[in-house]
């Protein structure tokens, strides 16, 4: 079916800046350069700055990032790690394939982790703590560092979500020990294909993961020891570059919508929405998604749908211990289950217009009969 409103707008966004791309892509390929060249570190160069660590290492996605920095940092068989259960199952994944055991813990109200709920999860096998900065908005990470530090726990950020998104000033990705993103292409950054990233200040752990990254191949022509290919690829390291001068922009655009959505629904008593973007205090959040708790929730995304308006369910609708053959069904999260069964994902896209938000809002209001 062609929505009339789009979840994600790959043509709109193409068309917008389709001449600076094929000019991008014209120039590395004149050049030849296609493998781990100077446009990967430019790109490397200029997410470093702007998340503000000193150092960034491209990798193939995210799944790949996280997956590498746990090993980098040490961590495997016989290990835990906690996450949470609303994540994409990538943040589990990187912690089964490094060998570490994941350890759920249930969300709070702002769908990120429930920081109080940390403590009471912590083994003598925990050896680390990944947060997910879920949507745009980033958890608690004072309390997070705070805990972790108590219990000398390691912190990597999952924050596949939240490129440029803040809280207290810092931004996601430079408050653990590394934190790692997702270029993915309905991201806040997006590549045409797969890409993701590690930011750290530890020139260590940089080192190890760009080693790591590249079958254990370290500068000097030595090997680490056994490692995978997940290298960033040179032509899509030259297009994030490019487009990570508008994302500050973009993240603005994202607010704006945000902000119509918030301004036009939040009387629903049917609905519990996101902090408003006025009204996010300590938080930058870029809204990476637009998800809200709906009373009814499926009829309401069969009227969206029906009304040419593309709806996304978190997950596909389940979390991470939901799924059988992962054998996480042991966890107990009453709040995460509560959420998953009435979340919705709205359209939210740089490229949407007002009128198309105006119109996802007014569908909304006469489902409910407002
Ligand atoms: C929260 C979260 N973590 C991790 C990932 C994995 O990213 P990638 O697909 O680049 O491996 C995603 C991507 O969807 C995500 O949303």
């Amino acid at each position: 079916m062609e929505y009339e409103v789009r979840f994600i707008d790959y043509p709109k966004q193409y068309k917008k800046i389709r001449k600076e791309i094929l000019e991008t892509i014209d120039t590395v390929l004149s050049r030849g350069d296609v493998m781990m060249r100077r446009q990967m570190r430019h790109f490397e160069n200029n997410l470093a700055a702007f998340v503000g660590t000193k150092y960034a290492v491209g990798t193939s996605n995210c799944t790949d990032a996280m997956h590498l920095t746990l090993r980098a940092a040490g961590i495997g068989a016989g290990d835990e790690v906690i996450t949470v259960s609303h994540t994409f199952i990538a943040t589990a994944a990187a912690i089964h394939h490094a060998g570490a055991a994941p350890v759920l813990v249930d969300i709070g109200e702002d769908h990120n982790m429930n920081v109080d709920l940390l403590e009471a999860a912590i083994t003598p096998q925990t050896k680390a703590i990944i947060p997910v900065n879920l949507n745009g908005r980033l958890c608690d990470m004072e309390k997070v560092l705070a805990i972790a530090e108590k219990h000398g726990l390691i912190v990597i950020e999952d924050t596949a979500q939240s490129l440029g998104g803040s809280f207290k000033d810092i931004k996601g990705g430079n408050w653990g020990l590394a934190g790692c993103f997702s270029f993915y292409p309905a991201k806040l950054l997006g590549a045409y294909g797969d890409a993701g990233a590690m930011v750290t200040s530890s020139e260590e752990i940089a080192q190890k993961v760009c080693a790591l990254r590249d079958h254990g191949r370290m500068p000097n022509g030595d090997i680490a020891g056994w490692s995978f290919n997940c290298r960033l690829d040179n032509l899509h390291a030259a297009i994030l570059d490019l487009k990570l001068k508008n994302l500050p922009e973009s993240l603005e655009r994202r607010r704006e919508i945000a902000k119509i959505y918030d301004d036009g629904l939040s009387g629903l008593s049917q609905l519990q929405l996101p902090p408003a973007p006025s009204d996010d205090g300590d938080y930058y959040d870029v809204f990476q998604n637009y998800e809200i708790e709906a009373d009814d929730r499926d009829s309401l995304v069969d009227d969206l749908r029906k009304n040419g308006i593309e709806i996304m369910l978190p997950w596909g609708g389940a979390g991470v211990h939901q799924f059988k053959a992962l054998g996480l069904t042991h966890f107990r999260l009453p709040r995460t289950e509560k959420l998953l069964s009435r979340a919705l994902l709205l359209p939210m896209h740089p490229e949407l217009e007002d009128e198309q938000a105006e119109y996802v809002v007014e569908v909304i209001k006469r489902h409910y009969h407002n």
